[in-house]
């Protein structure tokens, strides 16, 4: 079959959120770790419930909101400049080291490459320029233009629309298992990035294969491409959830 485009998922899967945890430190926030995972958490939470309620907000404003609501439930008493300092810095945040070559072997065997994010397209475009990785996507796709977050089905659909394609031709990756799922509903080939060593969603459909990194996603890409690619795995029966999604 044909591969119409690999589509990625943008922050947690191409992009580092760990590396957040540096900045929180440098602000004198104890404990950073937990911190910056407890800040995506709510970042998420509201993505989901704006989408829910039907209440759009971007995802810069919904990241520094979760960042204020994040300080309080934790005691920390950041700056206001601190705060923005801290979302701005969503805009440079570094690749994970395997984005530049998986993503360089697939452009230079002709597969289109895109992202599909939550984030705003400024936010994205900055952060992808600023990771060096810009210049492999022939697209970045914002949900920014349908007002509802992942994983509303209409979100899915601006890579099909963008590709001109139907859902079982696109590829999809993301470290997070939600939008795996909601990819997978809508019809893409998952591949979820377990990133996190995290535990499998249970809600049905699950990712047709589950990869640890992105070095393992040409072979996926290959089966794809030649028909005979198949469910692997539901993930691993326990894990970690330490890593950021
Ligand atoms: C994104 C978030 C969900 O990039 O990771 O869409």
């Amino acid at each position: 079959m044909r591969v119409a485009a690999a589509v990625f998922d943008l922050y947690g899967t191409l992009l580092a959120i760990d590396s957040m945890s540096a900045h929180v430190a440098r602000a004198n926030v104890a404990d950073a770790d937990a911190f910056v995972r407890d800040w995506r958490r709510k970042q998420l939470e509201y993505a989901f419930l704006s989408s829910l309620a039907n209440a759009y907000r971007d995802f810069d404003e919904l990241t520094a909101l979760a960042l204020e609501q994040t300080c309080a439930a934790r005691g920390v008493s950041l700056a206001t400049a601190v705060q923005a300092a801290l979302v701005d810095a969503w805009r440079t945040m570094p690749a994970y080291d395997d984005v530049a070559p998986a993503l360089g072997a697939l452009a230079a065997r002709g597969v289109p490459l895109a992202v599909l994010t939550n984030g705003t397209p400024a936010s994205a475009q900055a952060a992808l320029a600023s990771a060096g990785v810009r210049g492999l996507l022939t697209a970045v796709l914002s949900v920014e233009s349908v007002r509802a977050y992942k994983p509303d089905p209409r979100v899915y659909a601006l890579a099909t629309a963008r590709f001109n394609c139907a859902p079982r031709e696109i590829v999809f990756v993301s470290s997070n298992p939600w939008d795996a799922w909601g990819a997978a509903r809508f019809g893409f080939r998952v591949a979820w990035c377990n990133r996190a060593r995290g535990v499998a969603e249970t809600l049905l459909p699950a990712p047709e294969t589950t990869i640890s990194g992105l070095e393992e996603l040409g072979a996926f890409v290959g089966a794809a491409e030649t028909g005979d690619a198949q469910p692997t795995s539901y993930g691993p029966a326990g894990g970690t959830t330490d890593a950021v999604e």
